[in-house]
This record gives C-alpha cells, sequence and structure tokens, in this order.
C-alpha cells in the first residue's frame, strides 16, 4: 500500500470510529428469543481480506449493515476492502494473535453488535509439522490453538462487553467440519477446531441469560483457497454467508452450512466407526494435499 492510500484508509478509520462515538449503535438484536438480523448490524470480521471472510463482508453490505469493520493482518489489503464500500467499511489491520492489536481495534469498534471470528491457521506448510507424532516439537499445535481457539475467545471477552452496552449482539465463531472427527493430515488444525467448538459452547452457556447470541457455525465444502487440491464445490464464499445470516435471523445456534447437502455431522452420525475408518485409509493411501499458503 503507497502513502496515499494509508492515509485514505486512515482517514476513513477516523472519520467513521469519530462517528461511531457520536451515535451509540442499537442493537437488531431481540431478547430474549435471540434472534439477530444483520440488516443495521455493526459488524467486525476477522480475515476478511479473502474467501470465506471477505463473503461474509460482501453479503454483510448487500444486507443493510451499518458499518462493517473489514479486519486483516495483511496491511495491504486494507485499500482494497475500504473501496468496498468507502462509506459503511472501516478496514483495520488485526493479525488476531496480537494482543495489543486486539486491544487496539476493540478500542476503536465500541459499537460492534456481531464479531464474526473467521480467521484460521490451517497448520503447517510441513505435513509432519501437523501431527503429534511425526512433528519435532508441539509448536504447530500451539501456534494453531492460539490462532483458532485462544484469538476468538480472546476477542469475544473484548467485544462482548461492548455489545452488552448496545443493547446485545451476536458472535459468530467459524469451525469446521474437522472440529467434528480428525482430519489426520490436519491434526494440528483439527485438534484446535474442536477446542474452539467447546470453546464456543462454554460462551454460550456464559451468556444465555444475557442478548448475547453465540453460534457455533460448522464450517465445510466453501469454494476458497482453503480447499484441497483438485477439489471442486459449488458453493460460493456469498452462498455461505447467506446461509449463516438466514440461520441467526431465527436465532439458530448451531449451523452445519451446506446448500443443503448431508452436512458432516449427518454423514459421521450414519456410521461413525465406518466414517473414521474411511478418513484414516484415506490418510494412509492418499493423503489430502492443500496448496502452498
Ligand atoms: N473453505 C472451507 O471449505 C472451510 C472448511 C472448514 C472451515 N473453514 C473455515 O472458514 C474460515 C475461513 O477459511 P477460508 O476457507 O476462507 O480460508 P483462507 O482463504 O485460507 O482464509 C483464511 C483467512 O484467515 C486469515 N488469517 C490467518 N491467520 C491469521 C491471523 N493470525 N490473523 C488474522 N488473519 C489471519 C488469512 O489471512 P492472510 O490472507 O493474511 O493469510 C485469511 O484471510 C476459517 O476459520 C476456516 O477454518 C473453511
Amino acid at each position: 500500500m503507497n502513502r496515499r492510500d494509508i492515509l485514505a484508509t486512515m482517514a476513513v478509520a477516523a472519520a467513521s470510529s469519530a462517528h461511531a462515538a457520536e451515535t451509540p449503535a442499537t442493537s437488531p438484536m431481540t431478547y430474549p428469543n435471540k434472534k439477530f438480523p444483520v440488516k443495521d448490524c455493526v459488524a467486525l470480521v476477522t480475515g476478511s481480506n479473502r474467501g470465506v471472510g471477505l463473503g461474509f463482508v460482501e453479503v454483510l453490505l448487500k444486507r443493510g449493515a451499518k458499518r462493517v469493520y473489514a479486519t486483516a493482518r495483511n496491511p495491504k489489503a486494507l485499500a482494497e476492502l475500504a473501496a468496498l464500500d468507502p462509506k459503511r467499511v472501516v478496514a483495520l489491520e488485526l493479525d488476531v494473535t496480537n494482543d495489543a492489536q486486539r486491544h487496539a481495534v476493540a478500542e476503536q469498534a465500541k459499537d460492534v453488535t456481531l464479531l464474526i471470528n473467521n480467521a484460521a491457521y490451517p497448520g503447517s506448510e510441513v505435513a509432519d509439522e501437523r501431527r503429534f507424532l511425526s512433528a519435532t516439537n508441539l509448536d504447530d499445535i500451539k501456534r494453531s490453538m492460539d490462532t483458532n481457539c485462544y484469538a476468538p475467545a480472546e476477542l469475544a471477552r473484548l467485544f462482548i462487553p461492548h455489545m452488552l452496552k448496545n443493547g446485545g449482539g451476536a458472535v459468530l465463531n467459524i469451525l469446521s467440519g474437522g472440529a467434528l472427527f480428525c482430519l489426520p493430515e490436519f491434526t494440528s488444525y483439527s485438534t484446535s477446531k474442536a477446542a474452539a467448538a467447546i470453546m464456543t459452547a462454554g460462551l454460550r452457556a456464559e451468556t444465555d441469560r444475557q442478548p448475547i447470541l453465540v453460534v457455533s457455525v460448522f464450517t465445510g465444502g466453501v469454494q476458497t483457497r482453503a480447499l484441497p487440491i483438485g477439489a471442486t464445490v459449488a458453493f460460493t464464499p456469498a452462498d455461505h454467508a447467506n446461509e449463516v445470516f438466514d440461520d441467526i435471523a431465527e436465532g439458530k445456534t448451531t449451523l452445519f452450512p451446506s446448500s443443503g447437502k448431508p452436512n458432516m455431522r449427518e454423514r459421521i452420525n450414519a456410521d461413525p466407526e465406518a466414517f473414521e475408518r474411511r478418513i484414516i485409509d484415506r490418510f494412509h493411501t492418499n493423503p489430502v494435499k492443500i496448496a502452498p499458503y
């Protein structure tokens, strides 16, 4: 990003945050039935520069969100995000594992009523480092836990108090079908997503008597760079976002967006042992590979 882009982005952010300070947000949430239509919400999306995260930003704008804090760890992505809708998009730098950046963003975005924890680390590019025994140490599992479980929890801790002041809100934690079983090609990722699924359920239990909707999104099969090499699916990030937003408008809390196809939980429950056997045999004979990051 050149100096002009940086200044333009900072100006948009400053103007929007000044506006945010003047007009207290009013949450679109209804309580106690906890329905959350995204129209008029103020959203913050992590990892919003591509894939599922960018789909959320684009669909939020289409569905009438009042403001979208589109965050990304790469500052080069910010100008493009702000250009999506300079009046409503505030593009901010956020590496979700960086505590100082998390606090700075939470200080700036006090009007948030919808937090979408989307950013995720898929695991080391070196396949052996993604498993418990073949890895040289447990650094990859620790990094996966930091990015995929603890960072979303830290952000929920920072933003839920803002939401309560704004009349309520929603936290969407983007998990994975790989939170429901071990993907042995990506054991570190699977482990962290399974932990994040329980963390999300814990947040839901803790906020049960408050105007906060906490949603577990067991995402799978969305056409992004993260899909295995050779996999083609017709489910786009926009389709995924639309399905998720339809569900939270009805107050649903455990989502398996899948465009009507049998979802991962249904496939596992049909025969859990046979399902695991297929996954393990695939790992030993024809393991899933993804493109270099
Ligand atoms: N696609 C699927 O079918 C699928 C299936 C299951 C679950 N999911 C989940 O959906 C979410 C999005 O995945 P995707 O398919 O869109 O993958 P993706 O295209 O690889 O996007 C991942 C995003 O996370 C960001 N990110 C990674 N580490 C970060 C950090 N420390 N701080 C901030 N941002 C960080 C990346 O930023 P950079 O561009 O800077 O790397 C990128 O924007 C993830 O939670 C993933 O686990 C997707």
